[in-house]
């Protein structure tokens, strides 16, 4: 359930009946302060102007037309013309146990779209590096949170499988072979991919076979497909071990890299070039855009097709926006990547739109983010300055976790630890970059991130068990507590229950902006809010049964809501620590 939306549609509902227009606004959101109720209704000041009435008595006339009794303990017209709500503790209880039957705790049934996921998207044989992170775990906590609201989703790994430099690395993929023998292991991509560079800028030989390669790769000549499956191959394992270690849902059948738009490429720029939107310049392709302005002031011109004939980076993603939605049908499509591609893809869709191969109801979104800075301050680097690998960044959290676990618990066994430590370690990582608001730059820093205090992994995962542990000394069975009564008859009860019954809010916030730091920040609330419950008021020693019931089940709901909060971010949970 969603009380904010609840609550928007009944005083709209009102405020219609009381004489404001159909595209009215209640703009009802949750209080900041508690002497103004729950939540609040802010639309009825301009309502009330556009009707040229009084905005109290406009508001007075709103609530007697509102059908809020169950909802609303007691309603107020405060200042100018709001309307602060204060919930109903039996609606709220109600919803509580709707909640705690129901698998998905309670959130409302979507109107189901097709999702594209545009995400992670590393390159061929180069080394996934941090900037690929942010886009694999933003992307994926939106994944799983699109899912768990019941929207099918496809994950499109855009990997950057295609272009000139193939010739390249599969001329120096035959050298590696030649001269080894043995199959290759390319343990180390980024100094195979070196390497083959060196050779073609120093070797005219070198270079005029790889030129010769790329021709033949493009025209499909077999072994020279062969040879370049290979390298994504190769390449796309090595992924593989990351995702998987990154407790991230993609799998090697999401690869849809750049190579699958390429045999449209000529068509699309044909068509371009029919509708007269790309014209020829200096024998390349361009399309000029009033849109986008050059230095001069001038239409930006975006090439689509360079004079030697080949395609760049914007037509493949042209291509890429008509097949989400010719071919995979989907209504919206997102693209994970960094702030710096903005430009990129806006003018890449705008192009897809002028040319008619998308409809405006089509969606078409660029999640950007900022860079990853070290505590420097200046881009993220190694200590002598080079990128920092993704397997090394998480074979580090796992050794820093390592230590942080062994100083605080003791009573593990050597299983449960190395569970630990792995949840902790990787989660901290996630969790730091996921808690942030992505367009942002943010600073990289473990001793934050590998914290038991502030909203990190491992207070969340340990506020989880600590709640676990609660149910381990009740032990209570599931029948009795299932039957039992929820009341809410103390402050700190009732402020619990509503935070708990506004999960859906943050949830749908982050499934429409990609935005998952919204849903950590609730998770921290309310772990934080169920701290201040459970230090007031007493559970397993009290002595009315009626009322430990009922708090037990507050804290089921408590432990079941951060623990599908946490899977949504991709953030695994243990039962101690
Ligand atoms: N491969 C690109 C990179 O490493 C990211 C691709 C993002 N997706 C897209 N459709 N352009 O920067």
């Amino acid at each position: 359930m969603n009380i904010q939306s609840i609550l928007a549609d009944k005083i709209k509902q009102a405020m219609i009946k009381a004489g404001a227009e159909e595209h009215c606004d209640a703009l009802v959101r949750q209080s900041g302060k508690v002497q103004f109720g729950d939540y609040q209704a802010n639309g009825i000041m301009a309502a009330a102007k556009k009707l040229g009435v009084n905005p109290r008595d406009f508001a007075a006339k709103v609530l007697e037309q509102a059908e809020l009794s169950d909802i609303a303990e007691k309603t107020e017209i405060a200042g100018p013309g709001f309307i602060n709500i204060f919930l109903d503790r039996h609606w709220l209880a109600d919803n509580l146990q709707n909640a705690l039957k129901d698998s998905k705790l309670g959130i409302s049934a979507v109107e189901k779209q097709t999702v594209v996921a545009d995400y992670s998207s590393p390159n061929v044989a180069k080394e996934m590096h941090v900037g690929h992170l942010r886009s694999t775990i933003i992307g994926d906590a939106v994944v799983r949170t699109l899912e768990f609201l019941g929207h099918r989703v496809i994950r499109a790994n855009h990997v950057g499988d295609w272009g000139t430099q193939f010739g390249m690395l599969i001329a120096y993929l035959e050298k590696m072979e030649n001269e080894h023998a043995s199959e290759m292991e390319l343990s180390d991509l980024e100094a195979f991919y070196r390497a083959a560079k060196e050779h073609y800028d120093s070797d005219e030989a070198f270079a005029e076979k790889a030129r010769g390669y790329v021709v033949k790769l493009q025209s499909g000549d077999e072994y020279c497909r062969a040879m370049w499956k290979k390298l994504v191959n190769i390449t796309m394992q090595q992924n593989q071990h990351n995702y998987d270690r990154l407790n991230v849902t993609l799998t090697e059948k999401d690869v849809m890299g750049e190579s699958l738009y390429n045999p449209m490429l000529p068509s699309i720029v044909a068509d371009l070039k029919a509708q007269g939107l790309a014209v020829e310049d200096e024998g390349a392709l361009v399309v000029y855009l009033d849109e986008f302005k050059n230095k001069n002031g001038d239409p930006m011109g975006v090439i689509v097709q360079k004079k030697d004939g080949g395609f760049l980076y914007t037509t493949t993603d042209i291509a890429a926006a008509k097949y989400r939605y010719e071919t995979l049908k989907a209504d919206r499509a997102l693209v994970f990547s960094d702030t710096r591609q903005s430009q990129h893809m806006q003018q890449a869709w705008l192009i897809t739109r002028k040319a008619g191969y998308v409809p405006d109801s089509f969606q078409l979104e660029h999640k950007n983010f900022g860079m990853m800075l070290g505590k420097d301050g200046k881009p993220f680097k190694t200590r002598t300055g080079g990128t920092v690998k993704l397997a090394d960044l998480l074979d580090e959290a796992i050794e820093r976790a390592d230590k942080l676990i062994a100083e605080k618990s003791t009573a593990l066994s050597t299983e449960e630890k190395a569970a630990v430590v792995e949840a902790v370690g990787i989660g901290s990582v996630k969790y730091a970059d996921l808690s942030k608001n992505r367009t942002t730059d943010y600073v990289f820093d473990w001793d934050n991130m590998l914290s038991f205090e502030g909203n990190t992994a491992p207070y969340m995962q340990y506020a989880y068990t600590r709640i676990r542990s609660i149910f381990n000394k009740a032990q209570i069975d599931e029948a009795t507590l299932a039957a039992a009564n929820i009341q809410l008859s103390d402050e700190k009860e009732r402020l619990l229950a509503i935070k708990l019954l506004q999960f859906e809010e943050a949830v749908q916030i982050v499934a429409k902006e990609g935005t998952p730091h919204i849903l950590c920040a609730y998770l921290y609330e309310l772990a934080g809010i169920f701290s201040g419950f459970y230090e007031h008021c007493p559970i397993l020693n009290n002595d009315d049964e009626q009322v430990k019931l009922s708090r037990l089940k507050l804290a089921l709901l408590t432990e079941k809501t951060l623990k599908q909060g946490l899977d949504l971010l991709g953030i695994k949970t243990v039962e101690k620590m």
